[in-house]
């Protein structure tokens, strides 16, 4: 099949040629554009060339792992990483044999474990194997991966979406397909690491905004619109740090008047706002085509593995031919597609999980602030955090929180700055009162 597609030259095969040849281009232009410094055709002598430009053990991040890490051990403060759990980790889990109250999965719904979604991965397993073994445009694809992107489609009525192996992977491979140099990138200040890859990877002017600052992006585009073709304006549906979102009919608004894009990133919305649990735009009861791009991961309220973009044809089609991190990259195991798709099912025929997470979390909020726990921002949607105010502070909490069968990650500087430093709790439907309860006043005592 493959030689067919290489024998003759179809759309695959020009498609391919166009993109070696524009990859050619680019190369030739890199080549050009660098300026390598004379030295480089008179070498330096070997004992010249400092360790740390040779060595990984010298490696300055990895210098700064180890002083953080010692430091931590030191203090007599334990790893709260790579904890090594026993089986499916959601309100509950196994780690060396204890049970703990468990704050630190994103299965909110329940569906990673569930004995449903479980058997559709089995079955897609049985039926297409464990892998596609290579890229859906030139290899194929399955009608599992295609009815979960219809499904998709379909909660947020637009056009069309498109599944990427992770969900990093679509948010870098689509910014990074997308944008220019000659564009500009405007995201808010708490943005995903994957969104500031992308835009580094594009090469657009990138300009961060205060959290949630819609009237910051309406001066700023006031003022730069004209300097730059393509403008795209990136928000999250909920922030994964501090629980909250924004208002996201204003930010529609204020794309439409400077004729930008808006991308929404949906991986911490989807599943928890809205009364089904479509996410952000059910939350405001916006339309589909409000927001340009949607994004999300299947990691999360999905129980799979896997990012989507959802949006209209020309957006969809053109990523599923050009975007570097679909074209080259392996199709999503048929078994991850089956599980995300009967765990999407499963949350549009069963709602009352989605107020059933949205009751708990509100629960949590309200027993964390009467309790005088700094939660910041959080409007109590599955993401609760409790400020600390020290990295030390959060790690020693977490640690001791752990001795009392309760787990929750720390999040550390330079994740947050060193004032924000703080234990992060994501809640899910399983979550009972009295484990919440439980959980509010053993963290009054270790905070
Ligand atoms: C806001 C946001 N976007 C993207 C991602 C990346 O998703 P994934 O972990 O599924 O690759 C995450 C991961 O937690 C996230 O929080």
């Amino acid at each position: 099949m493959n030689d067919v597609v290489s024998r003759k030259p179809g759309l695959t095969g020009q498609i391919k040629d166009r993109l070696i040849q524009q990859a050619l281009e680019r190369k030739l232009k890199q080549v050009e554009g660098s300026t390598l410094p004379a030295a480089a055709h008179s070498p330096k002598p070997q004992s010249a060339i400092p360790e740390q430009h040779y060595r990984f053990s010298m490696h300055p991040g990895y210098q700064q792992l180890r002083i953080i890490n010692d430091g931590a051990a030191r203090l007599g403060v334990s790893s709260p990483f790579f904890k090594l759990h026993d089986g499916t980790a959601g309100a509950a889990t196994k780690i060396a044999g204890k049970r703990y109250i468990n704050y630190a999965s994103y299965n909110y719904l329940d569906m990673s474990g569930d004995a449903e979604v479980a058997q559709a991965a089995k079955d897609a397993i049985d039926r297409y194997g464990t892998s596609v073994s290579a890229s859906r445009l030139v290899s194929g694809e399955r009608p599992i991966h295609r009815e979960l992107e219809q499904e998709l489609a379909q909660l947020y009525q637009v056009d069309d979406a498109i599944t990427f192996v992770s969900g990093h992977a679509a948010n870098v491979s689509t910014i990074g397909h997308l944008f220019g140099p000659r564009d500009l990138v405007l995201h808010d200040e708490l943005i995903h690491n994957s969104v500031l890859q992308g835009i580094q990877l594009s090469g657009a002017r990138r300009l961060p905004f205060a959290h949630n600052d819609w009237e910051a992006v309406d001066v700023i585009l006031s003022q730069q619109r004209r300097n730059f073709e393509r403008v795209l304006i990136v928000v999250e549906g909920i922030y994964s740090m501090d629980g909250d979102y924004p208002d996201l009919p204003q930010f529609v608004d204020v794309k439409r008047r400077h004729h930008a894009f808006l991308m929404v990133d949906e991986a911490h919305s989807l599943g928890v706002m809205g009364k089904r649990g479509y996410g952000i735009r059910e939350h405001f009861g916006l339309a589909g085509k409000d927001v340009d791009i949607w994004m999300g991961t299947l990691s999360k309220s999905l129980a799979g593995c896997g990012g989507y973009i959802a949006g209209e044809t020309a957006l969809v089609e053109h990523l599923k031919f050009l975007a570097p991190g679909f074209l080259y990259s392996v199709g999503m195991p048929p078994s991850v597609a089956a599980s995300a798709l009967a765990a999407l099912r499963k949350m549009k025929r069963e709602p009352e999980r989605v107020g059933l997470l949205q009751a708990r979390g509100l629960y949590f909020l309200e027993q964390a602030k009467a309790a005088g726990i700094d939660t910041g921002t959080s409007k109590g949607l599955a993401v609760i955090p409790a400020i600390a105010g020290s990295s030390l502070k959060a790690a020693k909490a977490s640690a001791e929180l752990f001795r009392h069968g309760i787990n929750v990650q720390p999040i550390l500087y330079p994740a947050v700055p060193e004032k924000a430093a703080r234990l992060r709790f994501f809640v899910s439907c399983q979550h009972t009162e009295s484990e919440i309860a439980r959980t509010v006043e053993l963290l009054t005592t270790v905070l």
